[in-house]
């Protein structure tokens, strides 16, 4: 291992890969102190980890990472070995209808805690952002590290400005930040709102799948255990000041996968309704992981024929997980999912 790590600071641990890096790096990292500070946004779920409650590495602190007085206690309490910044507002049809928490999350957050980090000398700082950064792609090609960035969602948009300011703070400060851009995850703990868990659970109740557009949107689908351990390998033997790009390599258009959950749960395709497109939507994603195949010798073990059977038995198996969620505890999620999304039509001017 290139770096000790004796304690690491993982911020949005409650969330959909944060909980499964979390349980995978005590896995993988026995002597490890492991720190989640997580807001617990209707997004975070300690649910999610009742499982490692009772593991003496594990320690969970409730907090805003753009609270600077709460950040700064608690790098004084355990002067962190590593950061691994999950905590992020994540979901796009969120930052269409209401930019202004990913900004003060994803933006001012990510500084708030690069500053923390200058200031207690941590020795890693690893940011986690997204394919988004690179904006859409046509038929073909793939996004490369050295892809200009053309972010087109308000949440693409705070992304790119949280990979500067990792990139600033390295170049200016000294700050040892990496930064690894993923694909689109799934796998268990996902929340209901996302493309896959939400097919799954709507074909579940016999309720529509909405697909937006025309449903030839394409995504490059990875597991959310391959993803964690892509990070670990950045984590221990990334090079500081670099940007790792991380794929699936499993390109499926929207309406194929739709189609496919519905067939893998012996529902009928009249459940698919197709409804109005995201405003900025992009068309396709996909991601080289040369650079990291090749440096750090990852690459990702799922087939995705695998991962989708997995997820969807996970989806089967853990109902009370899920429905808590969908039941109406958060009304948002059903506000954006039936009554505000038809408005979309009418923000984009011109
Ligand atoms: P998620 O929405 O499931 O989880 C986000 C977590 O962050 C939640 O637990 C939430 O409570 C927490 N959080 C939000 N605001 C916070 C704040 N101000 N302070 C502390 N905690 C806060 O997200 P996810 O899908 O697990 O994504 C995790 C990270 O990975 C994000 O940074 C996202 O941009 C990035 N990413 C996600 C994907 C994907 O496909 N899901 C792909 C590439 C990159
Ligand atoms: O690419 C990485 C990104 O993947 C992450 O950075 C984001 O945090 C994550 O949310 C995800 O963004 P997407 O916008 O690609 O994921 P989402 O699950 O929202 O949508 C996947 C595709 O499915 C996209 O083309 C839009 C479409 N879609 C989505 C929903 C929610 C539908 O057709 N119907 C839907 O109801």
């Amino acid at each position: 291992m290139a770096v000790d790590l004796k304690s690491v600071l993982v911020t949005g641990g409650a969330g959909f890969i944060g909980n499964n890096f979390v349980r995978f790096f005590l896995k993988r990292h026995g002597d490890t102190e492991v720190i989640n500070l997580d807001k617990l946004t209707y997004a975070g779920n300690l649910e999610s980890l009742r499982d490692i409650e009772g593991n003496h590495h594990y320690h969970f602190y409730k907090g805003d990472i753009s609270d600077a007085a709460f950040v700064k206690r608690l790098f004084n309490e355990w002067h962190f070995d590593a950061v691994v910044n999950f905590a992020a507002e994540s979901h796009v049809d969120r930052s269409i209808l209401g930019p202004q928490v990913f900004i003060d999350t994803n933006v001012r957050g990510t500084m708030t805690l690069l500053e923390a980090a200058r200031e207690f000398e941590v020795g890693r700082f690893l940011q986690v952002s997204t394919d988004e950064v690179y904006g859409s792609l046509g038929s073909t090609g793939k996004f490369t590290e050295t892809n200009g960035l053309s972010p087109n969602s308000p949440y693409s948009a705070s992304k790119t400005s949280a990979d500067m300011l990792a990139r600033a703070w390295w170049k200016t400060f000294g700050v040892p930040a990496l930064i690894t851009r993923c694909s689109n995850n799934y796998g268990p703990y996902q929340f209901p709102e996302k493309f896959i868990p939400l097919m799954i659970i709507n074909a579940l109740q016999d309720k529509e799948l909405p697909v937006y557009g025309d449903g030839k949107n394409v995504r490059d689908w990875i597991f959310a255990d391959d993803h964690c351990e892509a990070i670990e390998a950045v984590l221990e033997n990334g090079r500081v000041g670099e940007v790792y790009n991380i794929g699936g390599g499993n390109e499926v258009e929207n309406i194929e996968l739709a189609k496919l959950i519905l067939a893998k749960l012996g529902k009928p395709e009249s459940l698919l309704k197709f409804v109005t497109d995201r405003p900025g939507h992009d068309r396709r994603y996909a991601m080289d992981s040369t650079k990291i195949e090749r440096e750090l010798g990852w690459r990702p073990n799922r087939s995705f024929e695998q991962g989708i059977e997995e997820t969807i038995r996970w989806y089967v198996e853990n109902q009370k997980w899920w429905h808590r969620i969908v039941s109406g505890e958060y009304q948002n999620y059903y506000k954006l999912q039936y009554e505000e999304r038809p408005s979309w039509s009418n923000l984009r001017k011109g």
